[in-house]
């Protein structure tokens, strides 16, 4: 059976990424799930698709920076194809602590490609343009740096982090490349924008909004909130990743964005009227007779924050056939509408029963 090792499988894109490989693509094989189960990291988010797909899907709870816990995998699973997730990703958290973005992400990352080197490349004949084995690197378009009023991201724009978090990711970029560069590693890289669906951590503006709004708690919106981010729906996202797996070639990397430029402070009070929709202020009891755009609160700025991103993804879009499908405004009803039936998911990851949950299943 052949095997597809995703790394940081239990965190918010990651565990979209497996329930869609084994939900919606006919992928025949088994899914390998190697999550360190950090703060950001929650099995409960595929509970469902372990019980469901018994042979078809393992959890392993690890390090990727571990390389005898690598090696072990590797021999164990010979995985062909290994969708890389696996980071710390909060801009914010890298600020205040940038440590453990350097370790994961540019270490990690280092010790997946060697990794994958020393096992694949005796068995590849020719890597540079093997379709069967694939190391595919998710990235983000924060590795860019900021832009002005006009222009977009295109793949050949020059690399500009200007955060821990976007720094790190740079730097694992670049090793990824190199790996295909120098010993022929068969790699594709993606670069994409702000996710928000289903399964998102509420430390990112959109869950967090939409979970403060219900509690009447303040929606703290950064500096003037003019600042400018492109959306795209999780689900459109997994499915780039898809068609990069199956048709993108080695040695390539794929913008990928939502085609949905935003100011932050338009953001939330989307949220805000969507959530006046589907659960109206006027019922519920914590808003004590406010509105939930009553509760916008503009707070201190990030420290370095990155003024506007913005997506050209023309490139996959001609060559792979990959557009977003689905709107702002159907993405976030539907994303508030899942925040609104899941409120055990919720309850747990916000007093952190899903910790202890954790500590019981998984130490
Ligand atoms: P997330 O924080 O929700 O999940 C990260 C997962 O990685 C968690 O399950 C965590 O436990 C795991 N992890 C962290 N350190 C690990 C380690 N050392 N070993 C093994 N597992 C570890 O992140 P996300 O938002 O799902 O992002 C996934 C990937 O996509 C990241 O590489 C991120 O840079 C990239 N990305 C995210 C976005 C976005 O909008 N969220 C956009 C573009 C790119
Ligand atoms: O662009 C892709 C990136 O998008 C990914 O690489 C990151 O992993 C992901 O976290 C996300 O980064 P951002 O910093 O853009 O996401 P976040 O949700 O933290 O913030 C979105 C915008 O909203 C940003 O301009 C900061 C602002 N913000 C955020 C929070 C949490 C607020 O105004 N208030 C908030 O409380």
């Amino acid at each position: 059976m052949k095997t597809m090792l995703v790394t940081g499988g239990a965190g918010f894109i990651g565990s979209n990424f497996i329930r869609y490989v084994l939900e919606k693509t006919g992928f025949p094989g088994r899914v390998v799930n190697l999550d360190k189960l950090t703060y950001a990291g929650n099995p409960e988010n595929l509970e469902d698709i372990r019980r469901k797909y018994k042979s078809r899907y393992a959890f392993v709870k690890g390090d990727i920076c571990d390389f005898r816990l690598l090696n072990g995998l590797f021999k164990k699973y010979s995985p062909e194809t290994v969708v890389h997730f696996a980071a710390e990703s909060h801009v914010d958290r890298s600020i205040f602590g940038p440590k453990d973005f350097i370790e994961t992400n540019i270490h990690g990352t280092f010790a997946l490609l060697e990794t994958a080197r020393s096992f694949w490349l005796s068995r590849i004949p020719d890597p540079r343009s093997s379709i069967s084995y694939r190391f595919h690197h998710v990235s983000t378009d924060e590795v860019y740096g900021s832009l002005g009023k006009t222009g977009k991201f295109k793949e050949t724009t020059p690399y500009d982090p200007r955060s821990p978090y976007s720094a790190s990711k740079a730097s694992s970029d670049h090793i990824a490349r190199a790996y295909h560069h120098t010993y022929g590693l068969p790699v594709t890289i993606s670069n994409c924008s702000n996710n928000y669906g289903p399964y998102h951590f509420p430390e990112k503006l959109i869950p967090l909004a939409i979970l403060n709004a219900l509690e009447g708690k303040p929606l703290p919106v950064y500096g003037d909130g003019l600042q400018v981010r492109d959306w795209l729906y999780v689900g459109d996202h997994c499915a780039a990743i898809w068609r990069i797996l199956r048709k993108g070639r080695a040695g390539e990397t794929y913008n990928v964005g939502g085609n949905c430029e935003k100011t932050n402070i338009s953001v939330v009070k989307e949220i805000c009227r969507a959530l006046e929709r589907l659960a109206p202020s006027a019922a519920n009891p914590a808003l004590k007779g406010r509105s939930y755009e009553d509760l916008i609160t503009f707070v201190k700025d990030r420290a370095g924050h990155d003024r506007r991103y913005a997506i050209d993804f023309g490139k996959i879009k001609r060559g792979l056939g990959w557009s977003p499908s689905v709107t702002f405004a159907r993405g976030l009803a539907e994303t508030v509408r899942w925040y609104l039936g899941n409120a055990a998911w919720v309850g747990n990851v916000k007093t952190g029963a899903y910790r202890s949950w954790l500590k019981k299943n998984y130490d």
